[in-house]
């Protein structure tokens, strides 16, 4: 068999936010996939890289006061510690904020362009007159035209659920300034999507190039017509300049996927100089190219993606790989809940291989949604890897250690047992190149049922204490060993951290899956350690309260009446003259920090500022503050401050305010209340 050469990649995550259990879904699955293919003696590359560009980075970047290649830089490092904490063995890992992306980028536009897959033609926006920037409709609030509905984004209603577009809103204004937009005309360039409608077509029916159902789907998108897509945004972006259109930037779906070749390239320029570029991307290349998306992604990468590379002459994706969606619990991640996991708070608790297996034993080749169910992830690690698993070790191990002198038999006891473990190999071997990686689970635990039968019926403890039954327990002890390293080798793609201790363990040169072929005798293994703790049920308890955060709804709900009276509430001693509280009354305010996204100007009003607020939520927060005549705007910015999240909406003249920001003093003299640096966006102040 000759080794394929295979690329990887894995979808770029954005460049402003941190890595959760639901993007942990889709790497693991890829780099199980990829130290599979490799323990089968293929020849993989594995390259992946932050998407740096867009609105919401050069935003979050202008709010924390740096520039957006401070941001981009800060996040790509946690991203990388992240992955590399779970054990993602990416080859290289770049960003698409890069010199060779940008030539790569601008190369591939103009080769479209070349062939006639590129129009220009103006497109009227809302334009926000104070940030003086067109508004995606994301940056858009007003009333649903239809049902009437407050504060509903540019594209659609989620009271009513109708669609419409941004200038259809009544009373719209701008998320970031409080600005009424004003519509606006500008050029934008367009990739022309229908002159590739046969193509694609085509292309998505080819022999493995997508998942069936996901076929189907877009069989859909066929049939309502490709559109012409937009692909340029006006100054001020992040990103880079489209060639020969000044101050137009390409949209951040044209660079990112560049981005996989781009990471390629200067994987090979830093690493592997040997390596030709043209030899994976030429157009009739034979190697093979897998890029691992969520289904959220499928669009950009079976339609646009395919498309921009054909135009400009390149070879297109072997394959698309897709996953589904993850819940925690059965739903939705959640804040509130303490399922909004984040990669750094689970490495806190947890070791990174339980979260594998678990993953492992759950993925199919389906675009199935996965749920991450706690208490079963705690049974199945246990009861598997614990129970069934390193078991084996340390039953076997110690007799080897103590009485054999560290030596296994010289001749195997149980050459059919052996042997069908061996054989198994095989088909444990696809499955993971199928990606069927429950069923490999599977097959591999119903293997170490067998294991654990054969010593249990053979039962070495009772016979060490025989007379005369010393081969005995070497010859079994030993096929136990010979047993647990199959299953460990099976298992490597899925725990290379046990694989690599296991390894050590038992002194072997090679762990690849051909190694296995080979029975163990007179072999000298290691003092057996310790492999695999249980997971604690504590420990997981304490990943949660660690995740969580009660700021549940973006708009908060109104605090509801106590309960019952406290009794007996005696007035503390104080000259403060106010109303007595219980502990309850101040529990019900919900103080978190936030941070100061954008201050703007009240246009009519000589009181307020309008403030942009970061509390750690998914959406930024909009709030009206009266303190407008002790600050000006540009003293704000970035500012950490002290907000009531839970304060019921209130309705303004200029819009919704949606909790209040809390001072010091009186209107002469105002301060605001600022907590020291180090408190993060989100953090309860109690
Ligand atoms: N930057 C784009 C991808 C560009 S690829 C040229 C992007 N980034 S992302 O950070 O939002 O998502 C990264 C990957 O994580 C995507 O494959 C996405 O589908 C996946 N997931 C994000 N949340 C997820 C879950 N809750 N569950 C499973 N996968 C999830 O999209
Ligand atoms: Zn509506």
């Amino acid at each position: 068999m000759s080794a394929r050469k295979i690329l990887v990649t894995n979808a770029l995550p954005y460049a402003n936010g941190p890595i959760h259990m639901g993007h942990l879904l889709g790497y693991i699955q890829a780099d199980i996939w990829v130290r599979a293919m490799r323990a089968m003696g293929h020849d993989v590359i594995y390259v992946c890289a932050d998407d740096a560009h867009g609105t919401a980075i050069m935003l979050r970047a202008e709010a924390n006061g740096i520039t957006p290649e401070q941001q981009i830089a800060n996040v790509q490092q946690e991203h990388e510690r992240d992955f590399a904490g779970f054990g993602i063995s990416f080859d290289h890992y770049d960003s698409t904020h890069s010199t060779t992306n940008k030539a790569r980028s601008e190369y591939i536009y103009l080769k479209n362009r070349q062939a006639g897959h590129i129009a220009v033609r103006p497109v009227h926006q809302l334009f926000d007159p104070e940030k003086q920037m067109f508004l995606s409709d994301r940056f858009i609030k007003g009333t649903c035209p239809k049902c009437k509905a407050d504060d509903q984004y540019g594209d659609s209603c989620e009271v009513c659920g109708t669609t419409y577009n941004a200038t259809e809103l009544l009373n719209p204004h701008s998320t970031l300034s409080g600005a009424t937009p004003v519509e606006k005309s500008s050029d934008h360039y367009f990739f022309k999507l229908p002159n590739f409608t046969e193509y694609l077509q085509k292309w998505t029916r080819d022999q493995g190039r997508l998942p069936v159902s996901i076929a189907n789907k877009l069989d859909e998108w066929f049939e309502a017509g490709l559109a012409d897509w937009d692909i340029s945004r006006d100054a001020p972006y992040f990103g880079f300049e489209i060639p020969d259109a000044p101050n137009k930037y390409f949209y951040v779906w044209v660079d990112a996927p560049i981005g996989y070749m781009s990471s390629f390239e200067n994987y090979i320029q830093t690493k592997r100089p040997e390596l030709n570029f043209d030899d994976y991307w030429k157009k009739d290349s034979s190697h093979e190219i897998y890029h691992f998306i969520g289904k959220d992604i499928v669009y950009f990468h079976a339609l646009f993606w395919p498309a921009m590379l054909a135009g400009a002459g390149y070879r297109t994706p072997t394959g698309l790989f897709v996953n589904g969606f993850l819940t925690v619990n059965g739903q939705k991640m959640s804040k509130s809940r303490g399922t909004f996991i984040k990669a750094e708070t689970y490495l806190q608790h947890l070791n990174p291989e339980y979260l594998r297996y678990y993953f492992a034993s759950k993925l199919s080749d389906k675009v199935e949604d996965s749920d991450l169910n706690l208490d079963d992830f705690i049974q199945k690690v246990n009861s598997d890897l614990v129970g069934k698993v390193v078991n084996i070790a340390s039953r076997c191990a110690k007799f080897i250690n103590t009485k054999f002198d560290h030596q296994l038999s010289a001749q195997c006891a149980e050459a059919e047992l052996v042997k069908s473990f061996i054989d198994a190999g095989d088909s444990i071997a696809s499955a993971y190149e199928d990606r069927e990686f429950s069923a490999a689970i599977r097959e591999i635990m119903s293997l170490a049922d067998k294991a654990n039968q054969y010593i249990d019926e053979k039962k070495p403890w009772a016979l060490a204490k025989q007379e005369g039954t010393e081969q005995q327990v070497h010859e079994v002890c030993s096929v136990g060993i010979n047993l647990f390293r199959q299953l460990v080798i099976y298992l490597s793609p899925v725990l290379p951290k046990l694989a690599n201790e296991v390894q050590a363990f038992l002194q072997l040169e090679k762990f690849d899956f051909a190694s296995r072929k080979t029975i163990l005798l007179n072999h000298e293994i290691a003092q057996f350690q310790p492999l695999m703790q249980r997971v604690d049920k504590k420990a997981v308890d304490a990943m949660v309260e660690a995740s969580k955060d009660s700021l549940a709804a973006p708009v908060a709900v109104p605090v509801k009446a106590a309960k019952k009276k406290e009794k007996a509430v005696e007035k503390p001693t104080s000259t403060i003259e106010s109303d007595v509280i219980s502990i309850d009354d101040v529990l019900k305010v919900d103080l978190r920090v936030a941070q100061v996204l954008d201050a703007n100007i009240v246009e009519g009003s000589d009181k307020l500022l309008q403030l942009t607020l970061d509390a750690g939520e998914a959406e930024p927060r909009n709030v009206f503050s009266g303190i407008r005549s002790q600050y000006s705007p540009e003293d704000l910015k970035g500012k950490l401050v002290v907000l009531v999240a839970n304060l019921a909406p209130r309705k303004m003249r200029f819009g919704i305010s949606n909790g209040m920001v809390l001072c010091a003093g009186n209107d002469e003299r105002l301060s605001i209340i600022s907590p020291e640096s180090g408190a993060k966006p989100g953090d309860k102040v109690s």
